[in-house]
């Protein structure tokens, strides 16, 4: 960005459900690498105690945020809670992080950096030359490689990695989606938000990341969470291509 231009207000929205042996070094990572940027952790209720020590670090450091939530509600909707939050402050870039030390807080400022002119959402991504994951089982490389290969045959998003959770908004065009219509609960969020973000002409850049399976805490992945991600992702491929018929049809 040129120095006459004034800093970008930046968060990081970081949802949590019993990251209580992880977030603690996230955090650390993530404000010495990103200092200017402020954190929101949305944490939904974990027994395990993250939200409370998410409070105490938001007592002793001020960029610290927590927003706390009543019982595991979904990834989905922990970040709709956390946008709303974070454009009601006025933020102008809104980006997504796991809490799991999967996203290397170190990479933050490449996709920071990426986020220019023009460009709407920057995806960290795995799927991309350059890009790879570190210590992650075959079955969910598998199902990585296989839900992004359906989802372009289905959406045809123009990104290799349409269900990456390692993010940067332009807040301007999370505003122009209407967040009380995003119905996705669990990980196909992020192929939903992707989607939102082309239907309004924005501007997606990926950008190649390493993706680093956590070392502690347990993966929040379910058979329910594939099911939601196969059936909104076939019944939005299915709508659009009645859309691209109707189309069709009218222009004969
Ligand atoms: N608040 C809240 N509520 N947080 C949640 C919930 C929930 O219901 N479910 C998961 N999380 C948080 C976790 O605590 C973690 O910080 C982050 O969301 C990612 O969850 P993981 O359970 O670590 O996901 P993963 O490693 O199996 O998932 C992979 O797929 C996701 C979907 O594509 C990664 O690639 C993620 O980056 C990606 O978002
Ligand atoms: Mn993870």
């Amino acid at each position: 960005m040129p120095a006459d231009q004034p800093a970008r207000r930046t968060v990081v929205v970081i949802p949590t459900y019993n990251e209580r042996l992880t977030l603690p070094t996230t955090l650390a990572r993530l404000r010495s690498a990103v200092p200017a940027a402020d954190v929101l952790v949305v944490d939904d209720g974990s027994p395990d105690g993250t939200g409370t020590f998410a409070d105490a670090a938001a007592v002793d450091d001020a960029a610290v945020h927590v927003l706390h939530r009543t019982g595991k509600q979904g990834l989905g909707s922990a970040y709709v809670a956390g946008f709303r939050w974070a454009l009601e402050q006025g933020y102008d870039v809104v980006c997504e992080m796991d809490a799991d030390g999967s996203h290397r807080p170190e990479e933050m400022p490449r996709l920071l950096a990426a986020l220019g002119d023009g460009v709407d959402l920057v995806i960290g991504s795995r799927w991309v030359p350059g890009g790879a994951v570190q210590n992650w089982p075959r079955s969910r490389q598998a199902l990585s490689r296989g839900g992004n290969t359906y989802t372009r045959l289905m959406l045809d998003l123009g990104v290799a990695d349409a269900t990456a959770g390692f993010r940067a908004f332009r807040a301007d065009a999370l505003r122009a989606i209407d967040l009380g219509a995003v119905a996705s609960q669990g990980y196909c969020f992020q192929v939903d938000m992707t989607a939102r973000v082309r239907a309004d002409g924005g501007t997606v850049r990926e950008v190649p990341i390493t993706f680093v399976e956590r070392e502690a805490g347990e993966s929040k992945m379910s058979r329910a969470i594939v099911v939601e991600a196969l059936w909104r992702v076939t019944v939005w491929g299915v709508q659009k291509r009645g859309r691209q018929l109707r189309a069709l049809v009218r222009r004969r």
